[in-house]
């Protein structure tokens, strides 16, 4: 594989595995504050992370010990209106800079196990960056957020907030029953 493409999925796994860490963190939080639909959402988003992060790790099948992940991470938990914006801030990072650039260097060096790795990842984050959004609107207001059932697609952690699961996930195709509930 080729050594940028390489480094750059050992940096996303460090980024997604951290991601979910606090997001875990950010839903006891918010647990603890009574407010059981962003706990939920931090939960939910917290196992795309790691459907994430499984899916560039196995992508390094090739290698055969140590390395340096350099990933970004939001540092200073507060309360969940903090933690939620910590939570967008990092998103955004990914939606806006590093999985398109990562993509773009992946397609350039025809990595194309990489690359679809990295398009799952975009496609999802984008999700997430507005689920995040809308639940700093409630809570600007002093609400828990409205949120129906979270669906993530346990292939490529594709993550819905409606009843329905499509008949294939419009990410990866995988079928219906691939989806997890939160609840
Ligand atoms: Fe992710
Ligand atoms: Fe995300
Ligand atoms: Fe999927």
């Amino acid at each position: 594989m080729r050594a940028m493409t390489e480094q750059n999925l050992i940096d996303a796994f460090g980024g997604e595995s951290q991601a979910h860490m606090r997001y875990l963190r950010f839903s006891e939080i918010a647990s603890q504050e009574k407010l059981p639909n962003i706990s939920r959402l931090f939960m939910a988003i917290a196992r795309a992370e790691t459907i994430h992060a499984h899916s560039h790790y196995n992508n390094l099948a090739h290698l055969n010990g140590g390395r340096t992940a350099n990933s970004g991470a939001t540092f200073g938990p507060g309360n969940t209106l903090k933690n939620l914006e910590l939570a967008l801030m990092g998103e955004t990072f990914e939606v806006e800079e590093m999985y398109p650039v990562y993509i773009e260097v992946a397609k350039f060096q025809k990595e194309m196990g990489a690359s679809k790795s990295f398009e799952r990842a975009f496609a999802t984050e984008k999700k997430h960056k507005a689920l995040f959004e809308k639940a700093i609107t409630a809570l600007e207001k002093g609400n828990d957020m409205k949120l129906d059932t979270v669906q993530v697609c346990s292939v490529c952690g594709y993550t819905l907030e409606d009843h329905i699961a499509p008949d294939a996930c419009p990410v990866c195709g995988a079928k219906k029953e691939n989806y997890i509930d939160f609840k």
